[in-house]
């Protein structure tokens, strides 16, 4: 959700910010813009659209200079124009910014610059920061900026320059992801790391409340009250090709034929000898996991629904009474979460705003919280007690696959972890589970090259306009994901509802023209599916069945089907989300849509 970028050192500027922007437009890709110091001067060029239109406009106006900031937005204050594109400046131009976040009390503050004969150019919250910022400064921008703290209130990452000092740029952050690069004469910012994988990988995460200087070579960073604070520098250990297309036309796809792998790697040195064992990772003793009684899963998007699946082994494993919300609901109702409670957040990017203030709610309520995500130096993995990394590589496609894939591998170690722990779980079944859980990445693979089939059903129903998915028990929240995924990329409308529940209302919908995807792996609820497809069959909608191999009697009931490697039933959503994954890309592809970076959705929501 908008993402910033700031560098200084002895490239040139445009070109490390364009790059850095081009790695960050999964974040935000309304519109776009930089600053660049140019012989003593602040240059700004902005312009609505992507990041490639920024660049024409930048190589048109041969724009060179070794320090800038750069933005790529996602409207929240003020529509989509060059005035609110960032960065904004001061009316006298001696300072310019960018902005990730809302400020809260932006009307207030306006209203009394504007009292003060302030004129403002833009809609938007930012603006506010930076005519706020000019009349704050006295010589000193670290006292400048304690004071421009004091005053805001919301959420903000910024990536701030002064005309008046050269080399040096300044941040802030509170409740907005940031980090900062260093390499050997070059400082670098940016709301996260790809965009700094091609210059340096050697990182440091700002904390809560925190401002930095970054010069060449040199990070200087100081507390809110001004407390001067040694840094550690971290080694990020992704590499640069993992955030690359390589010869796939999308990252969705190079994300979802991934899969195996991520499997693979989130399973690695987690299982010995027929055991899961996570005990380096988390360190919990047996007192601990005895002592909760409760299991609060948090999380929003595609991540809810990897706890939704891992909800019902939860239950099935472990003896703990499992709730799973989504993050926005949570945060706001009475959830009682309390020293009895294991609070499990799960988030790809760990920056999802509503995420990070559930965590910080059932933490203060005496909860031991435990963060899912795959970046190791989020906000949320560094506020949690513990964390589980998945280990996926990152993910550029805004439409989550593989980190999906990663999440669900990751949660049920953890409930075959606390099974275990907790003895509710025999050693006997945990082995027999894990055998076919390793088997799990080789049966990915093989429902992967079926893409073929896929795309030619894609193909049949690239036209329709709206779409019914229905599952059972396991493959409900798989339903729900798949209807997602065709919504996000495909713009084509999709319902999911469980299959139980589709007399009750959605049935309505049926006739000929909506096609009804089911999930109906061969598992103990396959019968009563089977009931429910002739219920929608007998409205005449076309039945696309995703089924295991070999289940013959599917054929006789359904207009199409899909078929995936048999596995266990509580680890069927392993398989029967690739086919979904791939069917709404053939989709999105077919009907022409832009499938990296749909319409109005940003990867990372860091804002409310
Ligand atoms: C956005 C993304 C989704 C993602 C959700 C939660 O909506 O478009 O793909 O599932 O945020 O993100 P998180 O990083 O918390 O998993």
């Amino acid at each position: 959700m908008c993402g910033i970028v700031g560098y200084v050192g002895m490239r040139n500027a445009p070109d490390v910010l364009l790059e850095g922007l081009k790695r960050l437009e999964y974040r935000g890709y309304d519109s776009a813009g930089m600053a660049v110091r140019s012989a003593g001067r602040l240059e700004v060029i902005k312009e609505v659209g992507k990041v490639a239109d920024l660049e024409r406009l930048v190589a048109e106006r041969q724009l060179e200079g070794s320090q800038g900031i750069g933005h790529t937005r996602w409207a929240t204050h003020g529509g989509v124009s060059v005035d609110n594109a960032h960065p904004h400046c001061d009316d006298c131009g001696n300072f310019v910014l960018v902005h990730n976040g809302i400020i809260e009390n932006y009307m207030d503050l306006r209203e009394e610059l504007e009292a003060s004969g302030v004129q403002f150019c833009s809609e938007t919250d930012t603006e506010v920061i930076v005519q706020l910022l000019a009349r704050l400064y006295r010589g000193d921008m670290l006292e400048a900026l304690l004071k421009l703290i004091e005053k805001l209130r919301g959420s903000y990452a910024l990536a701030i320059m002064n005309r008046e000092i050269e080399d040096t740029f300044y941040c802030l952050r509170k409740g907005s992801p940031l980090v900062l690069g260093v390499a050997d004469g070059e400082g670098f910012c940016a709301s996260d790391v790809p965009a700094l994988l091609p210059y340096t990988r050697q990182v440091a995460y700002l904390e809560e409340g925190e401002i930095a200087a970054v010069s060449k070579g040199l990070l200087q960073v100081w507390t809110s009250e001004g407390v001067a604070v040694e840094k550690a520098i971290s080694i990020i250990d992704w590499d640069i090709s993992m955030t690359e297309k390589a010869a796939y036309p999308h990252f969705m796809l190079k994300e979802i034929h991934e899969q195996g792998a991520v499997l693979r790697t989130t399973l690695k040195g987690r299982v010995e000898n027929g055991r899961v064992d996570l005990s380096s990772e988390l360190g919990w003793d047996p007192e601990l996991v005895g002592s909760w009684k409760k299991l609060h899963i948090v999380a929003c998007g595609t991540s809810f629904y990897a706890a939704l699946v891992a909800e019902r082994v939860l239950e099935k494993w472990t003896d703990l009474e499992v709730k799973v919300d989504i993050a926005s609901e949570y945060r706001y109702r009475h959830s009682r979460a309390d020293a009895d409670t294991l609070g499990v957040f799960v988030s790809q990017s760990g920056e999802t705003a509503d995420t990070l203030a559930a965590q910080r709610l059932a933490r203060s309520q005496g909860a031991h919280c435990l963060a899912v995500t795959n970046v190791r130096g989020s906000t949320l993995a560094r506020e949690v007690h513990d964390v589980l990394l998945l280990k996926a590589g990152p993910e550029i496609g805004v439409a989550a696959t593989k980190t999906f894939m990663g999440q669900i591998a990751a949660l049920y170690l953890l409930a075959l972890y606390l099974g275990r722990m907790r003895e509710t779980l025999t050693a006997a079944e945990e082995n027999r589970l894990l055998d076919e859980i390793l088997r799990l990445p080789y049966k990915v693979e093989v429902t992967l090259e079926r893409e073929e089939s896929i795309r030619e059903l894609a193909g049949k129903y690239a036209d329709r306009k709206d779409f019914l998915f229905l599952g059972r028990g396991i493959s409900f929240p798989i339903a729900l994901e798949g209807a997602l995924k065709l919504k996000e990329i495909s713009y084509v409308h999709a319902e999911a509802y469980a299959a139980g529940e589709m007399k009750h209302g959605p049935i309505a919908l049926l006739e000929p023209a909506v096609p009804v995807m089911t999930i109906i792996p061969r598992d103990g609820l396959y019968e009563k599916t089977l009931s429910n497809i002739q219920e929608a069959k007998a409205r005449r909608s076309p039945i696309l069945a995703l089924a295991t191999d070999g289940d013959d009697l599917i054929t006789k009931h359904a207009s199409a089907v899909i078929r995936v490697p048999w596995t266990d039933e509580d680890l069927t959503p392993f398989l029967t989300v690739v086919p979904l994954q791939l069917f709404a890309y053939h989709m999105a592809k077919l009907r022409g849509c832009e499938i990296d970076q749909p319409r109005n959705l940003a990867k990372s929501v860091t804002v409310e």
